[in-house]
C-alpha cells in the first residue's frame, strides 16, 4: 500500500548534488505508489526552536508561527520522514537544523509520533566518510529518540560542485532507497 512520506530538503543549491538525490528518490517512491510530501527548508523561513514550550498551545505547531507550521502536519501523519542534505562545516545546515530542532515541538505536545521510517541521503565534498557523521550521527539518534525506524542511508562523499554526483551512484542509491521504505 502507497505510504505517505516526508522529504525535508536542506540545500539551497536546487541542481545541487543532494537535490538532484531528492528527485530520483521522489521519482522511484512515486512510481511505487508512495505519495510524497516535499519540504525546501532553504526556500522557506524557518527559525531556531526558543524553547518556549508552549508547543501546539495556540493549535499550531510553533508558537512562532513560521514555516515549519506548514510541514508539522505532514510530518504528524507521514509514515517516513526523509532528510536529505549537503554537510556543511562538518554538520548540519542551518536552513534544514530548524526544522529538525522544531521536531521538539511534538515531544513537548506529547503528539504520537512514534514508528515512522526513517532515512537519510547526504553528500559532502571530502572523501573521507567520517565527514558525513555529523548529519548521520545526529538523524539516527534523533530517529531512536522519536522511536522512528532507520530504513536506510546514502552517504555520498567526494561531491563538491553541481553535477558531481553524476559521476557517483548516489542517485541509483537514492532511488533504490525507496524500496526499503
Ligand atoms: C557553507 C558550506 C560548508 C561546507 N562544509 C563542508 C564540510 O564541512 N565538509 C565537506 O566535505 N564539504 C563541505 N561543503 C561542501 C558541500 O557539502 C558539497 O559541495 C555538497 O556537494 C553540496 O551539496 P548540494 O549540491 O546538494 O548543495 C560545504 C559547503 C558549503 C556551501
Amino acid at each position: 500500500m502507497g505510504k505517505k512520506i516526508v522529504v525535508i530538503t536542506g540545500s539551497p543549491r536546487k541542481k545541487g548534488n543532494s537535490f538532484a538525490m531528492t528527485e530520483a528518490f521522489i521519482q522511484a517512491a512515486e512510481a511505487k505508489g508512495h505519495t510524497v510530501t516535499r519540504f525546501d527548508a532553504a526556500m522557506k523561513q524557518v527559525g531556531g526552536c526558543h524553547a518556549c514550550e508552549t508547543c501546539f498551545k495556540s493549535g499550531k505547531a510553533c508558537s512562532f508561527d513560521d514555516d515549519f507550521n506548514e510541514i508539522a502536519p505532514a510530518v504528524l501523519e507521514a509514515d517516513a520522514v526523509v532528510f536529505s542534505t549537503p554537510v556543511y562545516w562538518y554538520s548540519i545546515p542551518a536552513q534544514i537544523k530548524g526544522v529538525i530542532d522544531k521536531l521538539y515541538s511534538f515531544c513537548v505536545a506529547g503528539k504520537e509520533i512514534g514508528g515512522k521510517e526513517c532515512a537519510v541521503i547526504a553528500c559532502c565534498e571530502e572523501e573521507d566518510m567520517t565527514v558525513l557523521d555529523g548529519v548521520r550521527i545526529p538523524i539516527e539518534r534523533s530517529a531512536a529518540l522519536l522511536k522512528w525506524h532507520m530504513a536506510g542511508e546514502v552517504l555520498i562523499p567526494g561531491v563538491l560542485n553541481i553535477g558531481d554526483i553524476e559521476k557517483t551512484d548516489g542517485c541509483a542509491q537514492a532511488a533504490a532507497l525507496a524500496d526499503r521504505i
